[in-house]
């Protein structure tokens, strides 16, 4: 609740340490995987530590999640540290807050509501085959980096109508902008932030070379991309051209980063789970569904759909997200001050013993329906966020991670190669030290 100036001077701050002057604890929450683990040990749920410059508060578990998510725009705003908001552009809806973020959200939405993502369907089943049949040519390989030029390729085709993305210099373009997201905002031409800089001018004039086609093109198209130049708010203005391009940068970041960690940690934990891969391969030879695959199909694969979650749960690939605090408060009987960031946790919400017994063991069944360990409390399983930030992308998401899915279970085995390290490696998403080592063969 808001606090009057006299009880915010009576209330203590949450427990926990600033740090250093102006660096914080930032070095230790890059460098130590285990930094929101020690910190929950010590002070619990709620604990002062000091990110980018800011003096931060992390609020942890599924009534953390709920104050934070109905409060959005009340007493917190969503934030980005410098670096990102620079790189992602002015007109991105990820900077965007209030109305206005709410009117963009909707106008956006347009590429993402059912019949839009049926209408992907037919562009993502290519491309999964298109790999698929690479990989079986391949034999042995490592498979992270392929999964990032999957992802890409997908994202590439239906946003910037591009093929083959990766394998072009808009593929170059976006790694480098991408490796100056979360930096240090210095604009020098060496700093991974001043080529990143450099990098989004070649992007936005690639989007717009082939935006300004499209719009002289007698029809748009139906891919995302079309979609989204025929979009309009609820005065009937379309995006104009420079805010389609910023939006346009922000979902091609938004998707392929999250999807890769999400596909690589199914195919790690599927293949170290052989009793659940084997159930997930019988469920796919029970429906023995033809190509084109259809929404209704999809869900039909119920098991997949557990297995898929629990995933999430256990490997979130965003572990968390950072709000500014706009109006003081107070949360559990501690002050939280106007100007402080606040990060909400999805790793540690997920790691809730009292929500998930047994908390780091993979167990798909979680998720059956007669068991629903998620339903427990409101937002105790948050993979995609929530409330009126909620991952846009979020349908998107869960059909290409099906579509992928059900075609290598299909048809293919595939197996982790000795003498790798599985350790998994959290920044920017979680995915293994060593990319991911596997023999991959047709299914005999
Ligand atoms: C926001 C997760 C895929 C587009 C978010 C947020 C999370 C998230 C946690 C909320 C961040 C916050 O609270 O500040 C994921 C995961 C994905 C995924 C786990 C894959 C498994 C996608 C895809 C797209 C997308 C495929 C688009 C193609 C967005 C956008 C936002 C967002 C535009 C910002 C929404 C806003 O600020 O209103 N995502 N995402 N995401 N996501 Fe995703």
């Amino acid at each position: 609740m808001t606090i009057s100036q006299k009880t915010k001077q009576s209330l203590s701050l949450p427990p926990g340490n600033l740090g250093l002057p102006l660096l914080g604890e930032t070095i230790s929450f890059f460098t130590d995987p285990n930094f929101n683990q020690k910190r929950l040990n010590k002070y619990g749920k709620l604990f002062k530590t000091s990110l980018f410059g800011r003096p931060t508060v992390v609020m942890v578990g599924a009534e953390a999640n709920t104050f934070l998510f109905k409060n959005e725009n009340k007493y917190v705003v969503a934030t980005w540290p410098k670096s990102t908001k620079i790189l992602l552009g002015s007109t991105s809806l990820a900077v965007k807050t209030g109305d206005f973020h709410t009117s963009r959200r909707k106008l956006l939405y347009q590429a993402f509501q059912p019949r839009a993502l049926a209408s992907y369907i037919p562009t993502m089943e290519h491309i999964t085959q298109e790999y698929l049949n690479k990989w079986e040519k391949l034999n042995t390989f490592t498979w992270y980096p392929e999964l990032r030029n999957y992802t890409f390729d997908i994202a590439s085709s239906l946003l910037v109508s591009t093929d083959g993305g990766s394998q072009t210099p808009l593929g170059e373009y976006f790694e480098e902008w991408c490796a100056g997201l979360f930096t240090l905002a210095i604009p020098l031409p060496w700093t991974k932030f001043g080529k990143a800089l450099y990098c989004r001018k070649k992007l936005l004039q690639y989007i717009e070379d082939i935006v300004v086609k499209r719009q002289q093109a007698k029809n748009p198209g139906e891919d995302a991309l079309g979609l989204l130049i025929q979009a309009k708010d609820e005065e009937g203005n379309s995006l104009s051209l420079e805010e389609l391009k910023d939006q346009v940068l922000l979902l091609l970041f938004a998707g392929h980063e999250t999807l890769t960690s999400a596909i690589a940690s199914f195919c790690l934990l599927t293949a170290q789970h052989p009793e659940v891969l084997q159930r997930l391969r019988e469920e796919q030879q029970q429906l023995s569904l033809a190509s084109p695959l259809t929404l209704e199909n999809l869900k039909q694969m119920t098991y997949l759909e557990q297995v898929l979650k629990e995933v999430m749960r256990i490997i979130p690939p965003v572990g968390g997200g950072f709000r500014e605090v706009i109006e003081s408060f107070e949360f559990q009987g501690y002050q939280i001050p106007q100007g402080w960031n606040i990060q909400y946790q999805i790793a540690q919400t997920h790691k809730d013993q009292a929500v998930y017994p047994d908390c780091d063991r993979f167990a798909p069944d979680r998720f059956s329906p007669d068991k629903a360990e998620d339903k427990q409390a409101s937002f105790a399983y948050i993979p995609f966020g929530g409330g009126l930030r909620e991952c846009l992308g979020k349908e998107f998401a869960r059909l290409e991670m099906r579509i992928f899915a059900s075609m290598l279970l299909k048809n293919y085995q595939w197996e982790l190669l000795p003498n790798q390290s599985l350790e998994l490696l959290t920044i920017p998403t979680p995915h293994p030290r060593d990319g991911l080592k596997i023999k991959f063969s047709p299914l005999v």
